[in-house]
């Protein structure tokens, strides 16, 4: 009697013992996403979430909602809990030294995906995943600069997230790329906040001051999402989208493929929602013997024209989003 008795109680102290130890094996990490401001944005949580479930990591997610103190308190709570890694998509550049500083002090490594951060530090992260943002805005440019040729052409810009890298960034390499092309001039620049609604109403107001909009030649959008938006006022104010007014943006989303198979959208830039893929897989080298990634993991910006629109949302669908 009493033997049948410790039987079952070993069994499962043996049990609880397996459990543990695999518990302790499973790479738990801590994500601080910005929000859900934008397609895009949406997509990498997807891809993210994905990811961790195929290879097994424990995530733990938090939805800042825009605010960058929601963002502080997320990085401190994943500290608390003693995760193995902490991803980080900033909302904006700056201000991110004192959390981070606590995260280096108990050895937990930061990984930044798709946003960078103004820092003296280099050593707050220990790697940061994204594009060449100045680099996106460079290749919308120059498009701009091979279709217009010579003829004169008034640009609107809608920017992203004010203080945000890929805002400072994407207006940057777009002006370098018009640099020297006097017929080409930005005439209005305001944020939408990377957000549709605003991009849309932002989009509005330049018609509005702008001739009822015979005065702009095209619109540059630092996301999809916002030209989604802009395509949406110019069609309100009786004018055709990719046509009296082209449209330029950034993203590479199904929607506006979809806009660009109906004529709407003349150009976008690919940037990859995949930017947590190589942040797990430098994270497990990290684990596994100490291999220090590059200090920038850079994905590719390619120019996205409507010929291949169908071809580009046909392969969203197969990564699923
Ligand atoms: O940081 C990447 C940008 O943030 C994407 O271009 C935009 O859609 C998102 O909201």
């Amino acid at each position: 009697m009493r033997r049948n008795l410790f039987v079952p109680a070993a069994l499962a102290t043996l049990a609880l013992g397996i459990a543990s130890a695999g518990a302790a094996d499973k790479t738990t990490v801590g994500f601080s996403q910005i929000g859900s401001e934008s397609g895009w944005r949406a997509a990498e949580t997807t891809v993210t979430k994905l990811d961790a479930k195929k290879r097994g990591v424990d995530l733990k997610f938090s939805d800042a909602q825009q605010k960058q103190e929601n963002q502080i308190k997320a990085i401190r709570s994943f500290i608390a809990q003693g995760v193995d890694a902490i991803f980080l998509a900033p909302v904006v550049a700056t201000g991110w030294d004192p959390v981070l500083k606590e995260a280096k002090e108990a050895k937990i490594p930061v990984f930044l995906l798709d946003r960078t951060i103004d820092t003296q530090d280099p050593s707050l992260y220990l790697t940061a995943v994204g594009s060449d943002t100045v680099h996106e805005g460079h290749v919308a440019g120059d498009w701009l600069v091979k279709t217009e040729g010579a003829k004169p052409c008034n640009v609107v810009e809608l920017q992203g997230t004010v203080g945000s890298s890929p805002a400072t960034n994407r207006k940057k390499g777009f002006e370098d790329a018009i640099a020297g092309h006097d017929n080409i001039k930005i005439i209005r620049s305001q944020t939408g906040d990377f957000v549709r609604a605003k991009g849309k109403e932002v989009m509005e107001s330049f018609i509005k001051a702008e001739d009822g909009g015979k005065n702009i030649c095209a619109v540059y959008a630092h996301n999809d999402d916002m030209a989604v938006g802009a395509i949406q006022a110019i069609k309100d104010a009786g004018l055709k989208p990719g046509k009296d007014i082209l449209v330029i943006s950034i993203d590479g989303v199904p929607d506006i493929f979809k806009a660009q198979m109906a004529g709407e959208s003349n150009a976008s830039v690919e940037l990859t929602p995949d930017m947590a893929g190589p942040a797990f897989d430098a994270l497990a080298a990290y684990r596994k013997d100490g291999t220090k990634p590059p200090h920038f993991i850079q994905t590719e910006s390619k120019l996205l024209l409507p010929d291949t629109a169908k071809q580009e949302l046909e392969a969203k669908k197969d990564l699923g989003y």
